[in-house]
């Protein structure tokens, strides 16, 4: 709920399509959902990678990082994530008005809390990719030893071990990724972005 009174929207003459026929290409949100290890960060950051490489206008946004600034001051309750989410969706909307394709990569648990994010920033912008890996493989890879804490109870309302994540009921992209190779996971959503006319080349 809005608490600025008296602000009047400003309309742009440079628009979004204008951008995105200068950037020859279109602007669109893939966000990443998953359990923590289960390769959201990897992943967007190897398809940034190969777009930037393609000439396309790019950025990620990455939960670790963005936990250090912008939303430095929530925590990993239910609605310090929901929080989260909600400003991730603003920032992400201004994105794509900005022309960017934007890539998210938050573990982004609830369903309700995914929908909301469509909302803000409109359904048809938004690509879900769900990074479907077994909470077994996340916690044997424990990269960042967060498992290991959160089952000896030193980190609390882990996701997975000690707060809920509810796997997406229809994402757009599914992928295996504790068991298929990165570069098949680029390819993947790459290909998805050629068949829907959001990259052209
Ligand atoms: S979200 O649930 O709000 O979407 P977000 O993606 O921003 O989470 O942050 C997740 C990252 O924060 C994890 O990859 C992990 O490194 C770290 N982290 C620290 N505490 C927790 C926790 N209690 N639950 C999940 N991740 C945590």
């Amino acid at each position: 709920m809005s608490k600025s009174a008296n602000v009047v929207l400003h309309k742009a003459a440079v628009t979004r399509p204008r951008r995105e026929t200068l950037n020859g290409h279109r602007s669109v949100n893939l966000w990443f959902t998953g359990l923590s290890g289960s390769g959201k960060s990897t992943l967007a950051h190897a398809v940034e990678e190969r777009l930037h490489l393609m000439g396309c206008r790019t950025y990620v946004f990455d939960g670790d990082n963005v936990r250090h600034g912008l939303c430095g001051d929530l925590d990993f309750s239910i609605a310090g994530r929901s929080e989260n989410m909600r400003r991730i969706a603003e920032m992400v909307k201004l994105f794509v008005d900005g022309g960017v394709l934007s890539l998210t990569a938050f573990i982004s648990p609830l369903q309700k809390d995914r929908q909301k994010v469509r909302d803000i920033i409109g359904a048809e912008f938004v690509i879900e990719v769900y990074c479907n890996c077994s909470l077994e493989i996340c916690e044997q890879r424990d990269v960042k030893g967060l498992y290991k804490k959160a089952r000896a109870g030193e980190i609390k309302n882990y996701t997975g071990i000690s707060s809920p994540y509810e796997p997406p009921e229809n994402p757009d992209i599914e992928l295996d990724t504790g068991n298929t190779p990165l570069l098949d996971c680029v390819n993947r959503i790459v290909d998805e972005l050629r068949r829907r006319g959001i990259i052209l080349n």
